[in-house]
């Protein structure tokens, strides 16, 4: 099957004062349709700009190289006003803070409306009806439709903010962080609802989060960024069986499903700035597994299982990684070298 969103050797530059910030670097994966993809890492290491490169909306100060293309349609590239034809209709995206997207003077209906009509000729009773119908999808009384968003809750307002993404039925969802900021049991009805449309609707799902066990609950394909760099990727095996170390750091600092006892450990330190990245292996000034290589020669992406690879030099020993990975110890730099 011909994959819906192929992206190839994505580079996206920003110009900044302080010279330019290569924010994706070298990034391809796949995304086939009806699949869920979980793009994940800490914050700052490249995943809302790549989220913004396949809705066609990067700020003015950003360069974008390689190629990311939807079925047939190159999107590098790709002019405003065709981009602004498969927004929404074909590409939709949930945004990270539903309060902004929704104006307080106009009540939630009215908003909804305007997006189908500013996009598709569709009767006004239609129109209506297609609303109910999104209300009862995202698990809202279609009444409250006639409510300002202030009258929402904030899980009320995000479910609103999926309506609004399925309103024109688009074939890919891209939701960045959908519940940062909400609370636990709120953020799990959501995670509940966005996986219920991805199945029942059959909508291809790009997730962004930088919580692990987020991607390992609701993805079937994952794709773990640091700096602007694909670390590790593959299907469930990424979490279930980690090759590279950072995925090892992300897995610890998540409660386990299986083992909710297990000590949570994260990743001393903070990713690198993207104006000057450090040579070699970008992780390598926070990895306890690094060596004299790691800082000298950036690793390349390798076949570690069927449909997975790690960028690494060390994959042969990620058995004993995984061991040493779960002793706090070890991130602190303080255990003994197996
Ligand atoms: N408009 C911008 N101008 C300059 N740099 C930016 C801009 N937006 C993001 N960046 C930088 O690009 C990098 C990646 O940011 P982002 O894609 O938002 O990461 P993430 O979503 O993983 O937190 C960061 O270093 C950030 O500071
Ligand atoms: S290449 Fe070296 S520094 Fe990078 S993740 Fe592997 S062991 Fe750590
Ligand atoms: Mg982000």
């Amino acid at each position: 099957m011909e994959p819906i969103l192929q992206v190839r050797n994505l580079r996206i530059d920003y110009k900044t004062a302080a010279g330019d910030a290569r924010a994706v670097d070298d990034v391809s994966f796949n995304l086939h349709a009806g699949e869920y993809l979980g793009l994940v890492g800490e914050s700052g290491c490249g995943k809302s700009t790549i989220a913004k490169a396949v809705l066609g909306i990067l700020p003015g100060n950003a360069r974008v190289g390689g190629s990311m293309k939807y079925g047939e349609t190159e999107l590098v590239g790709i002019g405003g006003e065709r981009m602004r034809k498969l927004r929404w209709a074909e590409i939709s995206m949930v945004p990270q803070s539903a309060m902004n997207g929704f104006d307080p003077v106009y009540t939630v209906e009215q908003q909804l409306d305007e997006a189908i009509s500013a996009h598709a000729r569709m009767p006004a009773a239609q129109r209506r009806a297609r609303l109910h119908e999104l209300f009862q999808m995202v698990g809202i009384e279609p009444r409250r439709l006639k409510d300002y968003p202030h009258q929402f809750s904030g899980g009320m307002r995000q479910r609103a903010m999926i309506a609004m993404a399925m309103v024109l039925d688009p074939k890919l969802i891209v939701a960045d962080e959908p519940t940062t900021g909400l609370d636990v049991i709120v953020q799990d009805q959501i995670l509940q609802r966005i996986r219920k449309i991805h199945l029942e609707h059959n909508k291809t799902m790009l997730l962004i989060t930088h919580d692990m066990a987020v991607v390992a609950e609701n993805c079937d394909r994952i794709v773990v960024m640091y700096a602007g760099k694909v670390m590790e990727s593959g299907r469930e095996q990424v979490f279930r069986q980690p090759f590279h170390p950072y995925t090892l750091g992300l897995c610890n600092a998540f409660p386990d499903l299986d083992d909710r006892d297990r000590e949570l450990i994260s990743i001393p330190g903070a990713p690198p700035s993207l104006l000057d990245p450090p040579g070699g292996c970008r992780f390598a000034p926070r990895c306890p597994f690094a060596t004299e290589l790691c800082s000298r020669q950036a690793p390349p992406l390798v076949e570690v299982g069927p449909d997975h690879v790690a960028a690494c030099h060390y994959v042969d020993r990620a058995a004993a990684f995984r061991e040493l990975a779960k002793d706090p110890a070890t991130w602190r730099g303080t255990a003994v070298p197996a």
